[in-house]
């Protein structure tokens, strides 16, 4: 069901540090601070030939990360994202097999406009999951 790796999100203290770091130490390409206040973060994207990497900085007061900040001093890795063709034929094929959805379990516009879900962590070894629909 699942295809592609869309993307890792590392949740970082300073965006603007990581976004240096990856830049000059590890020579990636890294675009431009965007801020999506819709989602409490602010996140920069790393290209790589064959995935990306989403770096996020909590913004605002309740974001969704300020908690997970608390707990990963330093950051941390968030989720992976995998991409599917069909979200609620995924969502359905995954309920059927005891995997639970968070939320209110109907698809969202995530960051990148594409329809998401997230399933929960504890159903899969502790790693947070989102699928997108490309
Ligand atoms: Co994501």
């Amino acid at each position: 069901m699942i295809g592609r790796l869309n993307h890792v999100a590392l949740v970082v203290s300073s965006l603007a540090e990581a976004a240096a770091l990856y830049e000059r130490t590890l020579g990636a390409t890294v675009s431009t601070q965007h801020d999506l206040p819709e989602h409490g973060v602010s996140v920069v994207f790393i290209k790589l030939p064959n995935t990306k990497i989403e770096l996020l900085q909590p913004l605002g007061d309740n974001s969704p990360l300020a908690s997970f900040l608390r707990k990963n001093m330093g950051g941390g890795i968030h989720h992976v994202c995998f991409e599917v063709t069909n979200i609620l034929q995924a969502r359905d094929q995954l309920m059927e097999n005891g995997a639970r959805i968070l939320g209110d379990g109907n698809p969202k516009i995530g960051a990148h406009g594409r329809l998401v879900l997230f399933l929960h962590p504890k159903d899969f070894h502790g790693a947070l999951i989102e699928i997108e629909e490309v």
